[in-house]
């Protein structure tokens, strides 16, 4: 039996300043793939609905959405903590449906902790979910969940007054009960000055490298998704490219009779064709 990540062991890392790692999966495939290879959390991100399902933003995935790739994500991991995104509207409508939300995704999802975006105003509804007993990972600075409040994808917290009500909201956050809390998109400086201020880990994506852990969208490190990823994305791999020039080669295979070869074939013995034949043949 592997043991499980933790939010134990999630502290014990940022107190032995051990970098935590992170990605984002959707699908049974990928998460066992980096779960074999160590990863220490896995996020069914609800940047699922535009890298998987093809939608402009994150607003329109569904809690049916992420119940669904977070039961494909949990059936192939045994030992990463596996985070699953509350999606949009999920925690606003009051704490018993926020707790019922965070709930299902646990039960049916197979999530060990649930993400959810936002400071003050999402304070009750964190507090609410802890005391259920489900660890919640907070999500500061760009929060893709209000990008028609936000008005695009920008960097986040970049003057004094912006940087301090993060700053704030990291402790409001803390003090709530999080376990963890992703920055994304704000400048490096205002990021490294949460991860000292905070005794709970911070994980960075778009914000600097002194956070105590990182995340990418797996999509973007791999070029899969074929719209231009952010600035902070370095890509590891050109899958995408890679995946292009397979189909292509199969369609030109299948169209000049190439695909199958006979070792892709199977056989009967001759006497059962010429019975086919009418023994004609
Ligand atoms: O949905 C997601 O993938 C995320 C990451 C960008 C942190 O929230």
């Amino acid at each position: 039996m592997v043991k499980r990540v933790t939010t134990s062991a999630f502290k014990k890392m940022k107190k032995e300043k051990q970098k935590i790692t992170m990605l984002t999966a959707y699908d049974y495939p990928t998460a066992r793939m980096m779960d074999r290879i160590g990863i220490d959390a896995i996020l069914v991100g609800d940047s699922l609905g535009m890298v998987v399902l093809g939608y402009d933003d994150t607003t329109m995935v569904t809690m049916e959405d992420m119940i669904h790739h977070s039961r494909a994500v949990s059936r192939g991991v045994e030992r990463a903590m596996v985070v699953t995104d509350m999606p949009f509207l999920s925690y606003h409508m009051g704490t018993i449906e926020s707790v019922r939300n965070a709930g299902r995704l646990v039960q049916q999802g197979g999530a060990q902790a649930v993400k959810m975006e936002g400071g003050q105003a999402i304070i009750e509804d964190v507090k609410a979910i802890i005391k259920a007993g489900i660890p919640v990972m907070g999500h500061l600075g760009l929060t893709p969940q209000s990008i028609n409040t936000i008005g695009g994808y920008f960097i986040q917290g970049k003057t004094e007054e912006k940087a301090k009500e993060i700053i704030e909201d990291a402790k409001r956050l803390e003090d709530a009960g999080v376990f963890a809390l992703v920055l994304e998109c704000v400048p490096a400086e205002l990021a490294e000055i949460i991860s000292l201020q905070l005794t709970i880990p911070t994980i960075g994506i778009g914000a600097g490298n002194k956070c105590d852990g990182q995340v990418l969208v797996v999509h973007d490190m791999l070029q899969l998704y074929h719209k231009q990823s952010p600035k902070f994305v370095k890509s590891y791999a050109g899958l995408g490219a890679e995946m292009e020039k397979a189909f292509a080669t199969y369609i030109e295979e299948v169209r000049q009779g190439i695909f199958p070869g006979d070792e892709h074939s199977f056989h009967m013995d001759a006497e059962q064709i010429d019975k086919l034949y009418g023994g004609q043949k």
